[in-house]
């Protein structure tokens, strides 16, 4: 039996950043021009006056205190509030595949692999910036790599579950070099005008090389098992999509067309479906929480990974034990727990056990249970 292993991983950080200051004083001008521009309809009750956004809550709500972000100009921009990201030709590589590529470029020297040895590329990400050609496949053409390559989407679990489909594939022997990876460009789906949420995401993009443990040239996790899970719920909703055009035809400024969440739903949903999950993983493996030297959790609010780190661990995990990387990223989507991999994974020890695990829309879960070889 092939064991997979993980012998790289790379990240691409935005040059640009935004604090949280920088973000409210951009909503804040906004919402003071839409209530002046509204100010009638808002008297007469006819349309609801834009509250105004602040620091202080966001660092209290979600831990988060900055985020990285592809274009910020036009985000802090109060006529525009979104990112302006510059249309490429066909003949241009597109935004992820560029990006991916720094990502993967990194991955590789770490494992000390060229590119060309790489037969299995799965961009997997919350959302893809065209149906088809797959990013994947540009991503394979740009790298140089062989073999196949495909996108796959599980919202905020695309990366832990495109680790389980490039393990088993690596078991099997349908693959002997694959890269999971994850351009989350998270700033475009955002609605930068909605209080509620419009602190919520940065851009990064991360990259996972999976091998046979015994081709490893270097320091590698072998991945002992993974565990995926899905229960549907619309509390993480998008409904952008191919059929928007076959709809209405004023479907531009449709809320519903970007991220929309239930941020309270999700808190306590997701909580314990985390949780019971990861107990469960854990007992499959025989593995006790007291084993458990780190826990690379999904970043998208500071309270529910303590909680969900009390939980695992039966006590507070110490900040090395659960490393947070949301204060400087925000919430990455799939990306966030393999960051803090990538940054928090080097100081263990042959035989030391970790766990990363991501959460989020669908409802979707994912474990994935390491030990450094
Ligand atoms: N600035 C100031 N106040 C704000 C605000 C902002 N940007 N956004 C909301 N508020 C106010 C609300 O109006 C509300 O006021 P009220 O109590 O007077 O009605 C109060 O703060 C609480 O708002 P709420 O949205 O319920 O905040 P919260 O404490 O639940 O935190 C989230 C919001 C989104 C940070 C939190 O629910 C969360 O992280 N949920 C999980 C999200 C998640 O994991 N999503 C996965 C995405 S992939």
């Amino acid at each position: 039996m092939i064991t997979p292993a993980i012998t790289g991983t790379g990240v691409f950080t935005p040059e640009q950043v935004i604090t949280n200051d920088e973000l409210v004083a951009a909503f804040n001008a906004y919402a003071e021009r839409f209530n002046a521009e509204n100010a009638e309809a808002i008297a007469a009750g006819e349309v609801e006056a834009k509250a105004p956004s602040s620091s202080e809550f966001i660092v209290n709500a979600s831990g988060i205190e900055q985020r990285y972000v592809m274009d910020k100009t036009g985000v802090l921009d109060p006529e525009i509030m979104h990112p302006i990201l510059r249309e490429r030709s066909n003949d241009e590589p597109g935004i992820m595949a560029e990006i991916a590529l720094e990502a993967c470029d990194k991955a590789l020297a770490q494992a000390g692999r060229d590119p060309s040895e790489v037969d299995l590329i799965i961009c997997a990400a919350s959302n893809h910036e065209r149906p088809y050609p797959a990013v994947a496949i540009e991503i394979q053409k740009l790298l140089g790599a062989g073999g196949f390559a495909f996108d796959m989407n599980v919202a905020c679990s695309s990366a832990t579950f495109g680790i389980q489909a490039a393990a088993d594939m690596i078991r099997s022997g349908s693959a002997r070099c694959a890269i999971v990876v994850s351009p989350e460009i998270c700033s475009g789906h955002l609605e930068w005008r909605d209080r509620d949420c419009h602190f919520i995401f940065g851009d990064v993009c991360t990259a996972v090389l999976l091998e046979p443990a015994d081709a490893a040239k270097g320091a590698h996790f072998i991945v002992r098992s993974t565990r995926c899970a899905t229960q549907f719920s619309n509390n993480i909703r998008n409904n952008n999509g191919y059929l928007r055009r076959t709809r209405e035809s004023n479907m531009e400024d449709r809320r519903d067309m970007l991220f929309v969440q239930e941020g309270r739903k999700v808190f306590k949903e997701v909580l314990p479906l985390v949780s019971a999950h990861i107990s469960a993983h854990l007992e499959v493996e025989s593995v006790g929480s007291e084993a458990l030297k780190r826990l690379w959790l999904h970043q998208a609010n500071k309270a529910m990974n303590d909680f969900i780190g009390r939980k695992v661990m039966g006590r507070t995990p110490t900040p090395e034990e659960q490393p947070n990387i949301l204060q400087d990223y925000a919430n990455t989507s799939s990306a966030g727990s393999i960051i803090a991999f990538s940054k928090f994974s080097s100081d263990l020890t042959a035989g030391d056990l970790g766990l990363i695990c991501s959460f989020g829309a669908g409802y979707s879960v994912g474990s994935v249970l390491v030990e450094k070889g």
